[in-house]
């Protein structure tokens, strides 16, 4: 007897893949012909609990101050960041990101004030810990806000110098983890910070904060409006391109990770973000552990500039740039749009 012509059933490699003609007509439009069917076939979504949001600290009588070149985005004095602190956790953000504007005339060229336990940052951590328990603190370590010269480190010459600027990241690190930071992000892509700042982390009795690394921080043009944002916009000498990554690599983004992973990174983090995509893909595939993205502050002003023109439904363009960090395969991305998506989501966008 002959035996049936059984077809195999391909296995798909995701559910749109490869689906067995029938030899009839895939009519990809049907899907999508009323909003039900294409909330049914959606395949990633954007919620609140993706979001952290960057904020910028001042050491003000006023209450907040405009960042120019980030319309709607606001310099807080440490009363007001609670304030706002306390706003975020409302919506169900999950954590905040503080970045201080350092008086100018405590920065020197070690970035001495990084180290002062009673800086802006640890003041402003210890207020917001004590009054919004339940938000996440997410503290950067880098000296860029505290060097009169701008780097992230300390400098010999021209020279950024890596050993000596980890030993100076560590004790920043323990001063934001004293203060109660619940992450520390170091964003100064030292080489093998990771492991000193861990160690140190965990000889002091510090073994549940995290470490979130911007593993993957690229030499960015995307960075203008933050060192407004922090005043080293002026004061930087030269460039980053020493110490933060050539625009140009990807391989080299899968080391990087794969060393802070190794060094006890507990999420890594690619920066900038919507241009970068594919190294956010390709890190996720790879590694399969938690990945943020950081929507910088020139993707946040591109948005602006252009829906305050008019040239753009800025509601609209925010959406979908964040919702294409999630289909990229980021766990969470840091934006400065984080309350107003929140209040959108809310409505039911
Ligand atoms: C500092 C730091 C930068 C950003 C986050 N941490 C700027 C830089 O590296 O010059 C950029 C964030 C943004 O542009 O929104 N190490």
């Amino acid at each position: 007897m002959e035996s049936p012509v059984v077809r195999p059933f391909p296995t798909p490699k995701s559910r749109h893949d490869d689906v067995p003609s029938l030899g009839l007509t895939r009519r990809m439009r049907r899907n999508r012909k009323a909003d039900w069917s294409r909330r049914l076939v959606r395949e990633s979504a954007l919620t609140t609990d993706d979001l952290i949001w960057p904020i910028f600290l001042m050491d003000s009588s006023e209450a907040s101050s405009p960042v120019e070149w980030m319309p709607g985005v606001d310099r807080l004095n440490i009363d007001e960041a609670v304030r706002r602190a306390a706003e975020a956790a409302a919506l169900g953000i999950p954590a905040i990101a503080p970045f201080p504007y350092v008086d100018k005339a405590l920065r020197d060229p070690t970035g001495s004030e990084a180290l002062n336990t009673g800086n802006l940052m640890c003041r402003a951590v210890r207020a917001i810990k004590r009054e919004v328990p339940e938000i996440g603190i997410i503290c950067d370590a880098a000296l860029d806000p505290y060097t009169s010269h701008g780097h992230d480190g300390v400098m010999e010459g021209e020279r950024v110098l890596n050993d000596a600027s980890v030993q100076i990241l560590v004790g920043q690190a323990l001063a934001l983890a004293d203060a109660g930071a619940d992450v520390i992000a170091p964003s100064d892509m030292m080489d093998g910070r990771i492991g000193a700042i861990r160690t140190a982390l965990d000889g002091e009795g510090h073994e549940d904060v995290q470490i979130m690394a911007y593993a993957a921080k690229y030499a960015s043009a995307f960075y203008g409006p933050f060192r407004d944002a922090i005043g080293t916009n002026a004061t930087l000498v030269g460039d980053k391109r020493t110490y933060q990554m050539d625009p140009a690599n990807s391989d080299e983004a899968i080391a990087e990770v794969m060393l802070d992973l190794e060094e006890g990174a507990d999420m890594v983090m690619i920066k900038p973000g919507l241009p970068y995509l594919d190294v956010v893909a390709r890190v996720k595939d790879h590694f399969r552990v938690p990945t943020l993205a950081y929507q910088v502050s020139g993707e946040y002003a591109m948005i602006m500039a252009a829906a305050n023109n008019g040239w753009l439904d800025g509601d609209k363009a925010m959406l979908e740039s964040l919702l294409a960090f999630k289909r990229a395969g980021a766990d969470g991305v840091l934006t400065y749009f984080a309350p107003r998506v929140a209040k959108k989501l809310k409505a039911g966008a």
